[in-house]
């Protein structure tokens, strides 16, 4: 099977920013896949600096048009809209599907797995590529699109259908500690969603010295979830976000402006609830946790 590119029969949940760029990757190699959102399109366009790809549709809204199903999922909606979602899951998965979750966060298998049926399978993934979702169908791809995943048998086939075309795939022996350490970037980046302010924020002493404590309370927790990082971690992410462009954002500050629920928890919450697991203080993070789930909730 997954030898077999020509009848691997692929679907993408959540055309957005990231579903958008891999059916534009897949479909540039002949491999389109099904479209499976909430809002009904009759093509996806992927801008890559002056080139376009267009994605022929269409997008399906309902899931009970997927009639079969299919042998590899990427599931690509925000984790605010997982349980929303769940239906095409159900419709899409049978015997042998590969769910490949295309998300942020160190929880995706917890999350998704429980979703699907028993005999399906699942891999986790780091994301390493910035895309932006300009609306009507509209996604501009702004770097190399790269996926890391764990060395396991469903890897296997998502690299088999992702081969030779624009997107890397790899895999990872420390997959664990990779995951985490992109974790600590969305955590520390929280800190542009409570602001309202892009990376030059960083380069305030105090904003500076808030990150690096905070980052330091992520550290302790992804280490005690078994992942292997060094000290200099949390002087890296801070060093790497006052070394980007003053004007970078991050797309928990754009769900702030346009005013849409924040993936907080898995971003942010998710350090204060493995830190109660572990024992381990965490009242930095349980701050920024309390000020971001009031930023997306509300109420007021
Ligand atoms: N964008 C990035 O640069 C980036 C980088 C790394 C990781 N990530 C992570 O990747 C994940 C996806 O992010 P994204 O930026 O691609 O989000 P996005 O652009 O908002 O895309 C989400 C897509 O899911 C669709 N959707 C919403 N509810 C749905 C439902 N019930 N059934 C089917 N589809 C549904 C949305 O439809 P509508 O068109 O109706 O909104 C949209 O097309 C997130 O966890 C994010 O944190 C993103």
């Amino acid at each position: 099977m997954d030898g077999q590119l020509e009848t691997l029969d692929i679907a993408i949940v959540g055309p957005g920013a990231i579903g958008t760029t891999i059916a534009a990757a897949l479909h540039e190699a002949g491999r389109t896949p099904r479209l499976c959102g909430r809002t009904p399109r009759n093509e996806l366009t992927l801008d890559v600096g002056e080139e376009r790809v267009v994605v022929p549709g269409p997008v399906h809204t309902d899931p009970r048009q997927a009639a079969v199903p299919a042998d590899l999922v990427f599931l690509a909606v925000k984790a605010t809209q997982l349980h929303a979602a769940s239906p095409w899951l159900a419709a899409l998965c049978g015997p042998g599907t590969v769910v490949c979750v295309l998300q942020n966060g160190v929880e995706q298998v917890a999350m998704v797995r429980p979703l699907l049926p028993r005999d399906s399978d699942i891999t986790p993934s780091v994301v390493w590529f910035p895309a932006q979702s300009l609306g009507d169908g509209l996604v501009q791809l702004r770097g190399e699109p790269r996926l890391t995943l764990p060395d396991t048998p469903a890897c296997g086939r998502v690299g088999t259908a992702l081969r030779g075309t624009r997107c890397t795939v790899e895999t990872a022996e420390n997959f664990t500690a990779l995951a985490w350490r992109k974790l600590l970037q969305n955590a520390a980046a929280g800190l542009m969603a409570l602001t309202g302010r892009r990376s030059g924020l960083y380069s305030r002493p105090d904003i500076a010295d808030l990150a690096l404590a905070y980052l330091d309370e992520c550290v302790a927790v992804a280490r005690a979830e078994g992942a292997h990082l060094g000290d200099d971690v949390p002087g890296e992410i801070l060093t790497r976000f006052q070394q980007s462009p003053a004007d970078m954002g991050t797309s928990i500050l754009t769900d702030r402006e346009a005013r849409r629920p924040l993936e907080w928890d898995i971003r942010n919450g998710v350090i204060s609830r493995l830190g109660r697991v572990h024992k381990i203080p965490t009242p930095i993070s349980d701050t920024i946790v309390t000020l971001l789930a009031a930023t997306s909730d509300g109420p007021g």
